[in-house]
């Protein structure tokens, strides 16, 4: 094979790896936005979800956040691919579900928001039933799904422009290494503050933010967790937050070949504390909203 073929072939196996890679928050990230949400789990919550996890998650919600990322790669998970996020218009900083919500054949409700109103909707129906357990639908499946996307839509890219598929076609470097922007987001910031600032350990970044929780933010927790209308899920305000963040954030001054560094680094964590944070802080209140045991009077 002639040398120049050869280097044809390898770049697009290469460019292929960079662009599929990782497309999801890492297993850091939804580890986090769990762990989270479970020190704001009320009681009735604590038994509900303790009632559905299967059984390999030893009662432990966090430890099975990323399986929606372990399963979409075999065939008969295919469809649930694009329920991992949604995409506006290019160069649109703002989100609408009628608009944006569908898959890549125009297939309406396909897309993360539409997710959680259907996972969030599929748990209400059957929470008043929990004790008889008579429902048909995969509740353990259920509550992996909306755990899941609800750390999903708080990562800026998941709401992204579908000229890019939400960064992940804009290569450049991280510091020396080649990677793309969406796992930047999904993964290299996470890694980074890890490395630098918490010893590696997780279980450390996550009692930083717990501390944030109870003192910088504690006066905004109550609005985060509040939904307009008495809604149960408000996936629509998360995934126009998000466009608005990748906007100002995630895309500014990250265009394909630059290298990323510091001055990316240092102002854009902050950032993406705030939306783990906020991620774990929603599907608490969610999953509370739904597991309560005051009569619901609205559905999702
Ligand atoms: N594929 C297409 N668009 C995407 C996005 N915004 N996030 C993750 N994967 C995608
Ligand atoms: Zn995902
Ligand atoms: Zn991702």
């Amino acid at each position: 094979m002639r040398l120049s073929l050869r280097l044809c072939i390898a770049s697009v196996i290469v460019l292929t790896q960079l662009v599929h890679g990782a497309l999801c928050w890492g297993k850091d990230g939804h580890y986090t936005v769990c762990k989270i949400a479970e020190g704001y789990f009320e009681e009735e919550t604590v038994a509900a979800v303790k009632k559905l996890l299967p059984e390999s998650a030893e009662g432990d919600l966090a430890s099975v956040c990323s399986w929606p990322d372990e399963i979409k790669r075999f065939s008969e998970w295919d469809w649930t691919s694009a329920l991992h996020y949604v995409n506006t218009p290019d160069y649109r900083c703002n989100y609408e579900y009628c608009r944006d919500c569908h898959d890549s054949h125009k297939q309406k409700d396909v897309c993360v928001t539409g997710a959680i109103f259907n996972y969030t909707k599929q748990l209400m129906t059957a929470s008043d039933n929990l004790h008889t357990l008579v429902h048909s639908y995969n509740l353990t499946e259920a509550l992996m799904f909306l755990s899941h996307y609800m750390g999903d839509i708080h990562q800026p890219l998941h709401t992204g422009f579908p000229g890019d598929l939400g960064g992940n076609t804009i290569i450049l470097n991280w510091y020396h290494n080649q990677t793309n922007l969406h796992r930047v987001w999904d993964n290299m910031i996470i890694e980074t503050a890890l490395k630098t600032y918490y010893n590696s350990s997780l279980p450390l970044m996550i009692q930083s933010l717990e501390a944030k929780l109870t003192n910088r933010w504690s006066h905004k927790v109550q609005s985060w967790e509040s939904c307009k209308h008495k809604q149960t899920a408000c996936p629509n305000q998360y995934a126009s937050e998000s466009i608005k963040l990748a906007c100002k954030y995630a895309y500014r001054n990250a265009t394909p070949g630059t290298t990323l560094g510091d001055e990316y680094f240092l102002s854009r964590l902050p950032v993406l504390e705030k939306r783990l944070a906020q991620g774990g802080i929603r599907l608490a209140a969610t999953l509370n909203r739904i597991f309560s045991a005051k009569p619901k009077l609205s559905s999702a």
